[in-house]
């Protein structure tokens, strides 16, 4: 077995630069098992950001369900199958009513850029709304909506019918504090007149109800739901980009939207669907998938494969039976909690924030400015990650430390975790 040196210089041999690897002593893991994994020497991590693999690593019954259908059949949508159909149900009974028509695809980036092309189709235009920081994946349609990349290094702006809100951070944002929801809505009230003093539709507004690589951001009360008004009587479509937020992560509910009183046209979802199988699903309305149906014939592959539905079936019954949903409110209230002990201890803390088991830890140089630290928050993860906990870090500053870990996450863990980072952070 090669060395972790050896196998990062074969990895070069093969792989583009342009994927990168985690922590300054990039892991090679052999192994993973619920919220743990494993490398070659056989030394366990807890796994405090891998939102992916959401009901746990390797978890036996995603395995089985995956065996048993493979074993039995693997197709298409072009035949008649009960387990897309099985699937769909389930799904969509998690859902608002009216959110009931699927479309299966393979990745976030490509169930974004179908919502986008019903967006489009429906106000036969392109203009756009979207959040600033936000993230919505990594095609050429999705890289122009999403400042997080276009903005960021390499990126080359916006296209012309893209247009950017501030970002809804009432933490460091433009506008701050609790209240300040009106005044990012006011925000995309200023493009709408603009769009419409120039005789323009707007298409669609797409937002994470709670911003991932924004920085865990939960937007001030009533900015989207005011949003979304403003939007619709313009004709425009709102889709909520789920991807990073989950099944049941929330704790206080099952959808990151239901936190922000709102209900979107579109919603997508994608990463945790199928606890690290690509799979991603697209759900609208009747009206707007018979609408869509122009004569294209919509065709894709792989999505909606009995095997990749019979696996997210069975990551839903497992969120469902072993409770998950209610795992993630009770321990992350409780981390949530032991965490802002934490803030008024270490004055590098700027803020704690997040719902369930999506939290974020803002990582400042000092309380007046509340300016980034960026080099700080690296230390840290780095460091944890030499204790043997997983985070991450992001935001437009990336100087927000991300835990978002599978939702088998338990009380001792989030212990360990708080205990450990008090003592990285003491010893600073
Ligand atoms: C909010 C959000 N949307 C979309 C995507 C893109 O998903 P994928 O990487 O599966 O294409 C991501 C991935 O990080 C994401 O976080």
């Amino acid at each position: 077995m090669l060395d972790k040196h050896e196998i990062q210089k074969r990895r070069q041999k093969f792989i583009s630069p342009s994927f990168s690897l985690s922590y300054e002593e990039p892991l090679n893991f052999v192994r993973g098992k619920a919220q743990y994994l494993y490398d070659s020497k056989g030394v366990e991590y807890l796994d405090a950001v891998n939102n992916i693999q959401h009901v746990g690593h390797s978890h036996p019954k995603v395995t089985e369900a995956a065996t048993r259908q493979l074993e039995q059949l693997n197709t298409n949508t072009r035949y008649l199958d009960e387990t897309i159909l099985d699937y769909a149900d389930a799904l969509t009974k998690k859902l608002p009513q009216g959110l009931d028509r699927c479309f299966f695809t393979n990745s976030g980036s490509e169930s974004n850029d179908l919502a986008l092309r019903i967006a489009r189709h429906h106000a036969n235009s392109k203009e756009t709304i979207v959040l600033e920081g936000g993230y919505h994946g990594h095609s050429i349609s999705l890289i122009e909506v999403s400042p997080y990349k276009h903005n960021g290094p390499g990126g080359q702006g916006p296209p012309e019918y893209v247009h950017m809100v501030p970002i809804p951070d009432p933490f460091r944002g433009i506008y701050r504090g609790p209240s300040s929801g009106p005044e990012y809505a006011s925000e995309v009230k200023k493009i709408l007149d603009r769009l419409n003093a120039e005789h323009k539709n707007i298409s669609a507004f797409i937002v994470e109800s709670i911003m991932g690589c924004g920085g865990q951001l939960i937007p001030p009360a009533g900015f989207l739901s005011e949003s979304f008004g403003m939007i619709r009587e313009n004709g425009g479509l709102c889709i909520t980009d789920e991807i990073q937020i989950g099944f049941g992560r929330m704790g206080e509910c099952f959808w990151g939207f239901e936190t922000q009183d709102i209900t979107p046209d579109i919603v997508t979802l994608g990463k945790s669907i199928g606890n690290g199988h690509p799979l991603s699903v697209v759900v609208t309305t009747k009206e707007l998938s018979d609408e869509f149906n122009n004569g294209m014939e919509y065709f894709n592959s792989f999505g909606g494969n009995p095997v990749s539905c019979a696996i997210g079936h069975a990551v839903l019954n497992i969120i469902e039976e072993e409770d998950l949903q209610k795992n993630a409110f009770e321990v992350g209230k409780e981390l949530l909690t032991l965490l802002d002990q934490l803030k008024s201890k270490h004055d590098i803390i700027g803020d704690v924030r997040g719902k369930g088991l999506f939290l974020g830890i803002e990582i400042i140089n000092e309380i007046k400015t509340r300016s980034p630290d960026q080099t700080a928050t690296n230390q840290i993860v780095n460091e944890m990650q030499n204790r043997g906990i997983l985070l991450s870090s992001d935001g437009p500053d990336h100087n927000v430390i991300k835990i978002k870990p599978p939702m088998v996450f338990n009380r001792s863990n989030a212990l360990f975790l708080v205990e450990t980072l008090d003592k990285v952070l003491s010893e600073k």
